[in-house]
């Protein structure tokens, strides 16, 4: 884990509220699906805290983060120009283990570690990604390789419904998600699967130092602090 100042190598506008941040790679190639990193979105103090996100892909040279806007933070890094200077501490946190064959589902913007897992591990039964309504056709064009199947819950892309409905526990005997919470709570439901979830919950420091993205233990008393122990659990594991 190392806090570096990089360099934006692009940001580009995708729609319906996504964008794809590249940012130059000093942090080399051993990151694992699931990871993220900490990215200070303003030089000023305001927002004093940095923003986690999740890996969406990296090679040798560059990083990239799959973000949605959703406030302030996500807005100042949609703003980022090439040649900016960005702030990033990681990898932080834990990743998927390597099961054989998950299930891979996303939903929303919970695409970003289901997607580099997809591409640096392979090996998956199947990829579903559940959103609202239409994604962008740029993320669309991207999902085509891996065989993505796209689910709505208004019908405007792909199959209609939640993505749990398309979840069958006789078959997806091993999980892997990250998404909203209702969507993760809905995964509670197939109890005979081994389900994985990365969980995005708020943080401070990122580092185990804060107790401020606690997650409730299942069994036992106390808690599981989501940036160092996770943000991937088991979710028999923790209560969400
Ligand atoms: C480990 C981890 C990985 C993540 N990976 C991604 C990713 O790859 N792509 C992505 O778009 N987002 C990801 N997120 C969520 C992202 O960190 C938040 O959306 C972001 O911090 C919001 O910052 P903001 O300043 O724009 O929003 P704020 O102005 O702080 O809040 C605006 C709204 O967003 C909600 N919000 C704040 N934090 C979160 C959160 N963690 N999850 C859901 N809603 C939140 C607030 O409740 C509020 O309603 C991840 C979160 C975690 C913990
Ligand atoms: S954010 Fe501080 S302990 Fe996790």
């Amino acid at each position: 884990m190392e806090l570096l100042s990089t360099k934006v190598i692009s940001n580009e506008f995708l729609g319906a509220g996504f964008f794809l941040l590249e940012v130059e790679n000093l942090w080399g190639e051993s990151i694992s699906p699931g990871q993220f990193f900490q990215i200070r979105v303003s030089k000023s103090f305001s927002p004093f805290l940095s923003r986690p996100f999740s890996v969406f892909f990296a090679d040798a040279t560059s990083l990239w983060f799959l973000i949605k806007v959703v406030g302030i933070g996500t807005e100042l890094l949609s703003e980022k120009k090439r040649g900016d200077q960005v702030s990033l501490l990681g990898p932080l946190g834990k990743g998927f283990p390597e099961l054989p064959n998950p299930t891979l589902a996303a939903g929303g913007s919970g695409l970003g570690p289901i997607y580099f897992y997809a591409k640096k591990v392979g090996n998956f039964k199947r990829f579903l990604w559940g959103l609202k309504s239409r994604p962008p056709e740029g993320l669309v064009d991207l999902l085509k390789e891996l065989n993505v199947s796209v689910i709505t819950e208004d019908g405007s892309e792909g199959k209609k419904g939640l993505i749990t409905d398309f979840i069958n526990e006789q078959e997806d005997r091993i999980i892997y998600a990250c998404g909203p919470l209702p969507m993760l709570r809905n995964l509670k439901n197939f109890k005979t699967s081994d389900v994985w979830v990365s969980i995005e919950t708020v943080m401070a420091c990122g580092m185990g130092l804060c107790f401020g993205c606690s997650v409730k233990k299942s069994y036992g008393l106390g808690y599981f602090r989501a940036c160092k122990d996770g943000p991937v659990f088991n979710l028999k594991d923790i209560e969400i």
